[in-house]
């Protein structure tokens, strides 16, 4: 199957890259102090979505901010860059929750890209990823 290594090196702090995994758009975020503070200071209560959608986690798991970001990488965000509503592709930097806004129905998603507006009905998906070395990851 097709992977895709993405070298974090070149991504500035607070830059977010959009790269290519078998054909669909993937948000490559290297979050910023404050963008973490607020994904983490989020009470699970107040997800429309509580559950991580992280294919390298148990499909029950809760949506803190740890288990949709990198493993041992806070600062990293890794997601599959489709609105769960009906496809689309948000964009970054954007609405009130300071992660995605999706231009298609209104959607937005926080700083850990978690939806927190609708109509979408789920986080963005995490994908299947590691971390080759602290600058390196490979998506699949
Ligand atoms: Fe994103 Fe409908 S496709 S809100």
């Amino acid at each position: 199957m097709s992977t895709t290594e993405v070298d974090l090196s070149q991504v500035a702090e607070g830059q977010m890259v959009t790269v290519k995994w078998r054909g669909k758009p993937v948000f490559v975020w290297n979050r910023t102090p404050k963008d973490i503070a607020e994904a983490k200071a989020t009470e699970l209560s107040a997800l429309l979505d509580p559950v991580a959608r992280n294919a390298n986690l148990a499909a029950d798991a809760p949506a803190t901010d740890e288990n949709r970001a990198g493993i041992d990488h806070e600062k990293w965000l890794v997601v599959v860059g489709i609105c769960t509503h009906l496809g689309c592709v948000p964009i970054g930097h954007a609405g009130e929750y300071d992660g995605w806004f999706c231009p298609c129905h209104g959607s937005e998603y926080d700083s850990a890209g978690r939806v927190r507006r609708g109509p979408a009905p789920e986080n963005l998906a995490v994908p299947p990823y590691n971390f080759v070395s602290d600058t390196k990851i490979s998506i699949g």
